[in-house]
């Protein structure tokens, strides 16, 4: 029985394909349109699902889409006749905008499928979030907390799932939103609001959270029964700036040009810690409701790396699953899997621990490309044992192996890496590859085994989505993936879910006494992460990556480093 699973009404439009319960392939849009964070209906991750998977449209048994269009209609009516002054844009969004999404469904619908087709099954956004996450989680059972911007309208949702069953317990409202409350400190820290909330959790550790730490803290409160209430007043919404005339009243002037003011570290601080604080007080409203051991967090907030990690340490559960693609991306996946377990009561027989889902591309086709290009590449039965060895030179090599990730993180298969002993390092991959913002850390990948030597982490992390402390002995071993604050988010890598890779990371440790390397997406700012190999070599040519090992193939732009 194939699913197939689209995510097409909010950012990070994606499609995947679930054969038999099990997910075969997963896509995000923007890595093939190259519209980082594109919001348009995912017509080409889909063909190439469907091309990925060997199947064709006739093949197709579902179609489940993690939106449900007409959800909440009332709350929505009486929410916008209550304020006449935005009525306007949020009609216009909600009507005009959901309207055209809905047109863009239908039409590529029925040009495949012009005598019919499978029946498409509209999934609630935070079942497909929560649940979803949930139903390929590791656990029989657990406790599950889903926290976004907004879905249809509800913001967030608490659950307790057991086998193919979940209970909600609390739900949140808009414009009750946590995804909303930190919104505003990233546009007023001169970030994009809705896109860049990653820049302001790195910003955080160099402002003081204690200066704003109580007014912060009275913006945003979580009631007994775990459904949170946001003093509005201080946040604007409709297309209005994200930071209310009171919001810069409390804080001042947001940020306008290059230059961070205390003002704007001390807000990036405080909202970052008092998200962790919100956080863990919905956590201790599902631990004492369920009595669950484990924990899964879905939702955009999810991809909030030093929160988990601070949920791990001190939320009172014994682990966390996330999945990859925690935020919007990763519902297409949640709606597929969902319809097939609950909606056509299906066992559960895929648990997501692997985050390769993408396209691959074989070292003939890598050849073809390099020949074509009319370049010289040498060829390593052990690339690997190559690549360590620049890295361990101090040189910066793109490593595009294998099929790419789901979700935001290179995990080892489109990532650019680096020596992470080296003082300096950071600042070079910044400088002359990444082109981002210089406060910004880079993250380490380790092999798993040797977590404990150089990082304080409780369980795995997979997928980067923990923040941990950085062991203050190897401060000086691991300075260029050492933030400022001892953290470092974490990339733990096992033999199983990508043994080059691991191999790659031993090779190096052998070479250097550190099986940890420095590990960045393959990409520069602004831009998706390359897809092909054709996109690779873009990155590499126009940027200060010395070598770029693309299947067993090592193209060098310095002939001596190889
Ligand atoms: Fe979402």
């Amino acid at each position: 029985m194939n699913v197939l699973g689209i995510n097409y009404f909010y950012h990070d439009s994606t499609a995947c394909l679930v054969v038999d319960g099990r997910i075969a392939v997963a896509i995000e849009e923007e890595r093939l349109t190259r519209d980082k964070h594109t919001t348009k209906f995912p017509r080409r991750a889909i063909a190439r699902c469907l091309s990925e998977a060997g199947l064709s449209a006739a093949d197709i048994d579902a179609i489940a889409v993690s939106i449900k269009p007409f959800k909440d209609w009332s709350a929505k009516v009486a929410y916008g006749l209550a304020r006449p002054r935005s009525l306007k844009p949020f009609a216009m969004n909600e009507v005009a905008g959901g309207g055209l999404k809905q047109y863009h469904l239908r039409n590529w619908y029925r040009e495949t499928w012009p005598e019919g087709g499978p029946q498409i099954h509209y999934v609630p956004h935070h079942t497909a979030h929560a649940v979803g996450t949930f139903l390929v989680s590791p656990y029989e059972s657990a406790a599950i907390l889903s926290i976004d911007g907004a879905g249809e309208w509800a913001t967030s949702f608490l659950g307790e799932g057991t086998g193919t069953k979940v209970t909600r317990l609390a739900e949140s409202y808009f414009p009750n939103s946590m995804g909303v409350f930190y919104e505003a400190p990233t546009e007023f820290c001169g970030f994009k609001a809705n896109y860049d909330e990653g820049k302001t959790m790195g910003l955080a550790p160099f402002g003081d959270p204690e200066v704003y730490r109580e007014a912060v803290d009275r913006m945003l409160t979580v009631r007994p029964d775990g459904a949170m209430v946001l003093d509005t007043s201080y946040f604007g919404f409709h297309g209005a700036p994200r930071c209310a005339p009171k919001f810069i009243a409390a804080f001042g002037n947001g940020r306008n040009g290059d230059g961070f003011e205390a003002n704007h570290l001390n807000v990036a601080a405080a909202f970052q810690a008092v998200l962790e604080d919100k956080a863990l007080e919905l956590c201790a409203v599902l631990r004492e409701k369920t009595q669950s051991r484990n924990l899964i967090i879905a939702g955009g907030v999810a991809l909030n790396s030093v929160m988990n990690g601070r949920i791990v340490r001190e939320a009172g559960f014994d682990d966390i699953y996330v999945m990859p693609a925690a935020g919007d991306n990763g519902t297409a996946i949640g709606a597929a899997i969902y319809v097939y377990n609950v909606v056509l009561g299906q066992p559960r027989v895929s648990v997501h621990d692997d985050p390769y889902l993408g396209t691959s591309y074989s070292d003939e086709y890598i050849d073809g490309v390099i020949r074509a290009a009319k370049l010289v590449a040498e060829r390593h039965d052990d690339i690997a044992s190559t690549v360590a060895r620049l890295l361990a030179d101090g040189r910066i090599v793109g490593w595009f192996q294998g099929r790419m990730e789901i979700g935001p993180r290179a995990l080892g298969n489109r990532s650019i890496l680096a020596n992470p002993t080296l003082p300096g390092m950071k600042d070079k991959v910044n400088a002359e590859v990444k082109h981002r913002e210089a406060f910004r850390p880079f993250a380490p990948s380790v092999q798993v085994e040797a977590t404990g030597t150089y990082f304080d982490v409780i369980g795995e992390s997979p997928f980067m989505l923990k923040v941990c402390p950085v062991r203050p002995e190897m401060w000086d071993r691991l300075p260029a993936i050492t933030h400022v604050d001892g953290s470092a988010r974490l990339h733990t890598v096992s033999r199983d879910t990508n043994p080059l890779f691991y191999d790659l990371i031993g090779k190096f440790g052998e070479l250097t006494g550190t099986p940890v390397v420095l590990n960045t997406s393959f990409n520069i700012m602004g831009e998706p992460i390359v897809e092909s190999p054709e996109q690779a070599m873009r990155c590499f040519f126009t940027t200060g990556i010395d070598a770029l090992a693309m299947g067993s193939y090592l193209i060098t732009k310095d002939p001596g480093a190889s």
